[in-house]
């Protein structure tokens, strides 16, 4: 049996708590939220009669002295909550994204290395079937290396809550989503961007809500994302609408469930060489997918067999520095380097 205490009882805890019934031999014995009314209420909606309630993590884990952490906490609170679990030597696993800042994000990396704890980030699209089967095709050579990735994001959700206030809202909520899903999906190792953000007049966030950056993503692909947060109509996918460039072909994805590849063929007619649909093959059963559940999963799979998981930390802030280095980029008005090393 793997005892959880969940921290940040909001919307999203809702995706936790429905994919932590799903598991067998997992028990949510705590939940902790500033506003109390709010965890009590969750406990209602799920049953759990049983959990302690608080407003204090330290004083909850004193009590309930689990083994994992579940932390869905807004980005802010991160850090604290992060050396709280270690402190209690517990593993964490936390929402995206893995900190609201660089130096926050490598301080929690090295807690993590320090307590010898197991420590991953919910990254839950790259459990998404398309984003493996992608991977898989991209792997094989079927249409060469990918040497050109660009991914369009455009949706215009009205959220309420911090988001509307926070500075860099699409980047450093949404767009790590789409950054970790490039660099799974080619293999990318990012070394550099350029970034532009900016408020149009039809925005209702603070700051950021639209962005257009391109990135190195080393050994010569780049990568192009352009996104935004308040542009009503045409709306995408969740996980954004991709052309992937390779040597001898493309492939199109509209984020759902539209994947298409075309290849090269040695035959030119006029100014074009002819191409023809090329099939992407379907998800292999070793691909793990399954978004929330998945990875929960993988966590507690990780925590018994003193494995690794996939979206570790210490490799997630090789994405989150994407974050960081298009948010350097747009307020400087420079070119930056990604130089975090994943581990
Ligand atoms: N993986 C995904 O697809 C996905 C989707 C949406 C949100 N998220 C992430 O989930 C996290 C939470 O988002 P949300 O939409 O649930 O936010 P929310 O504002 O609805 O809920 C956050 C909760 O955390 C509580 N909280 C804040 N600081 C706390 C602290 N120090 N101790 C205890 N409780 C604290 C708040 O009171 C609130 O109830 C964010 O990091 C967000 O980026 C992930």
């Amino acid at each position: 049996m793997m005892n959880a205490v969940l921290v940040g009882c909001g919307a999203m805890s809702k995706a936790w708590l429905d994919a932590a019934r799903q598991i067998d031999g997992l028990a949510i014995v705590g939940l902790v939220d500033l506003d109390a009314e709010r965890a009590k209420a969750r406990a209602r909606e799920y049953g759990l009669d049983g959990a302690v309630i608080g407003t204090s993590l330290d004083a909850l884990l004193d009590q309930t002295k689990p083994d994992a952490v579940f932390d869905v906490v807004v980005p802010a609170a991160r850090r604290d909550v992060a050396f709280a679990a270690f402190a209690h030597n517990c593993h964490l696993l936390t929402e995206k994204p893995l900190a609201d800042t660089p130096e926050n994000a490598r301080a929690i990396v090295e807690a993590a290395r320090r307590a010898g704890r197991i420590h991953a980030v919910v990254q839950n699209r790259r459990y998404v079937a398309n984003v493996r089967r992608i991977r898989r095709f991209l792997d094989s050579g079927a249409i060469g290396k990918p040497t050109s990735i660009h991914a369009d994001f455009f949706v215009a959700p009205h959220f309420g809550g911090f988001r509307e206030e926070m500075a860099h809202v699409l980047l450093l909520d949404m767009a790590i989503h789409t950054f970790d899903a490039a660099r799974y999906m080619v293999g990318g190792d990012p070394a550099g961007v350029y970034c532009q953000e900016w408020e149009p007049a039809n925005s209702w966030y603070r700051q950021g809500s639209s962005a257009s950056a391109i990135f190195d993503l080393g050994g010569g692909k780049r990568f192009t994302y352009a996104g935004s947060w308040c542009a009503a109509g045409f709306r995408t996918s969740w996980e954004s609408t991709w052309r992937i460039v390779a040597e001898h072909g493309s492939l199109v994805w509209d984020g759902e469930d539209g994947l298409k590849a075309e290849v090269v063929l040695s035959v030119r007619d006029g100014l074009f060489d002819l191409t023809q649909p090329i099939i992407v093959p379907a998800l292999d059963p070793a691909d793990r997918v399954g978004g929330h559940l998945g990875i929960i999963k993988d966590f507690i799979h990780a925590i018994e067999t003193g494995t690794e998981p996939e979206t570790r930390g210490s490799d997630n802030i090789k994405s989150l520095a994407m974050v960081f280095g298009a948010i350097e980029s747009a307020e400087t008005g420079r070119q930056v380097a990604i130089v975090e090393e994943a581990s």
